[in-house]
C-alpha cells in the first residue's frame, strides 16, 4: 500500500511540475566534462533532425550534483572502472569448449573495439536481427567460444559492456535508424510515447515534458543512454540500460518487459538515437 502512496505522490509531484514550469527546457547546469584531463566529453548536442520536439539534448550529466559529477572526471574516483578492470580479466580469460578468450580473437580490447559502442545497437545482416552490444557478447560465447550465454543483466555482462564501451569514451553517439532497423526504431518510438501504468505515464512525460524538473528528491534528465553502463550510488553497483528501462517502468506502475526482450531492444535503440551526437561517456556516475 505504502508503494501505492507513494507513486501517486510522485504523480501529484510531477503535476505540480508541469504546471509550475511551462517552457520546462532549463536546469541543465553550465558544467564541463574532461575525464582524466584528457578526454573531453561533449554533454550538450543540437537534437538529431528526427527528434521532433526537443532542439537540444543533454546527458544525464548535467543533472546531477558537483559530488556526483567530479567522480566520473577521474578513473581512479569512478567506481565504475572497477567493473572494467574485472571485465579485463574476463577478456583474456580462456572459457568453453573451443579453448578461447575474447582476446584470441579480437586482440587488445583498447584498440579492436574502439568505435564498437557509438553504433550499437545495430543490425547484423547474418542473423537479420538489431543487436544490442549484450547480444552480440553472448554470440560470441556461445557460437563462437562454446561457452554458456551470460544473464542479460548479470555482473560479467555489465562489466564486459563497460569494459567495451570505456575505449570508446568521447566519441559521438551514431546509431543508424534507417534502412534494415527502421522498423524497430518505430515500435521503440511507439513505447516511448505510450502510456503506461496506473500513472499513465510515457518515457516522453517525464524525460521530454519534464526533463530540468523534480520528481521527489531527483532531478529529471532526458534520460539518455549515453552515459551506460551506469554505476549508481543508490545501489552501488553498474546498471545496464534494460535495467534501468525495466525500474523506470516499474515506476509507472506497469507491467514491465524483461532485459533482454525485443521491446526493451527496440527502445533502446530508439533512446540511443535520441543520444546521436552526445559523447559515450560510459561507465558514468549518477545516483
Ligand atoms: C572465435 C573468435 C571469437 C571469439 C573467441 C570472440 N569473438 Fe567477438 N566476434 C568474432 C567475430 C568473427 C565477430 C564479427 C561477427 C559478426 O559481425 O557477426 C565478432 C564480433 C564481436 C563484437 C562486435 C564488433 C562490432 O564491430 O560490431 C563484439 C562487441 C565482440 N565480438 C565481443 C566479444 C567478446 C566480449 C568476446 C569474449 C567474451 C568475444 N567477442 C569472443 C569472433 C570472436
Ligand atoms: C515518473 C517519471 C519517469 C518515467 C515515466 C520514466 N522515467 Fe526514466 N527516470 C526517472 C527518474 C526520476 C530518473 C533519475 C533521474 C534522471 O536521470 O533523470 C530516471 C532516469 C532514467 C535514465 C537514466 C539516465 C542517466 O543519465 O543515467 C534513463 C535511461 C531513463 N530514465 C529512461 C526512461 C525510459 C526509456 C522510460 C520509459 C520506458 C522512462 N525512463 C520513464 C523518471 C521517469
Amino acid at each position: 500500500m505504502s508503494v501505492v502512496v507513494k507513486r501517486v505522490t510522485a504523480m501529484l509531484a510531477l503535476g505540480g511540475a508541469v504546471l509550475a514550469s511551462a517552457p520546462a527546457f532549463a536546469d541543465a547546469d553550465e558544467d564541463n566534462l574532461v575525464i582524466n584531463g584528457d578526454i573531453a566529453i561533449v554533454t550538450e548536442a543540437k537534437a538529431p533532425a528526427h527528434m521532433e520536439y526537443v532542439d537540444t539534448i543533454y546527458s544525464g550529466w548535467r543533472f546531477r550534483s558537483d559530488e556526483t559529477q567530479v567522480m566520473q572526471a577521474d578513473d581512479f574516483d569512478n567506481p565504475g572502472m572497477i567493473g572494467v578492470e574485472n571485465a579485463m580479466e574476463k577478456w583474456a580469460a580462456v572459457d568453453g569448449s573451443e579453448g578461447k578468450s575474447c582476446a584470441s580473437c579480437h586482440g587488445d580490447a583498447e584498440e579492436s573495439m574502439v568505435g564498437v559502442r557509438p553504433v550499437y545497437p545495430k543490425w547484423n545482416e547474418e542473423a537479420q536481427e538489431v543487436r544490442t552490444l549484450e547480444m552480440q557478447v553472448n554470440d560470441c560465447r556461445e557460437n563462437r567460444m562454446g561457452a554458456e550465454k551470460w544473464g542479460y543483466t548479470s555482473g560479467s555482462m555489465v562489466d564486459m559492456v563497460a569494459l567495451i564501451t570505456s575505449v570508446s569514451r568521447g566519441m559521438p553517439v551514431s546509431v543508424a535508424i534507417d534502412g534494415p532497423v527502421a522498423e524497430t526504431w518505430e515500435q521503440g518510438k511507439e513505447l516511448y510515447y505510450s502510456r503506461t501504468g496506473q500513472l499513465e505515464l510515457s518515457c516522453a512525460n517525464c524525460h521530454e515534458d519534464n526533463y530540468g524538473n523534480m520528481i521527489r528528491a531527483d532531478h529529471l534528465s532526458q534520460g539518455q543512454i549515453n552515459g551506460f553502463p551506469v554505476y549508481r550510488l543508490k545501489n552501488t553497483k553498474l546498471n545496464g540500460v534494460h535495467a534501468r528501462f525495466k525500474g523506470c517502468v516499474r515506476d509507472t506502475m506497469a507491467e514491465t518487459y524483461s532485459p533482454g526482450s525485443a521491446e526493451f531492444v527496440a527502445l533502446e535503440l530508439y533512446v540511443a538515437s535520441r543520444g546521436n551526437g552526445l559523447s559515450v561517456e560510459g561507465p558514468s556516475v549518477r545516483n
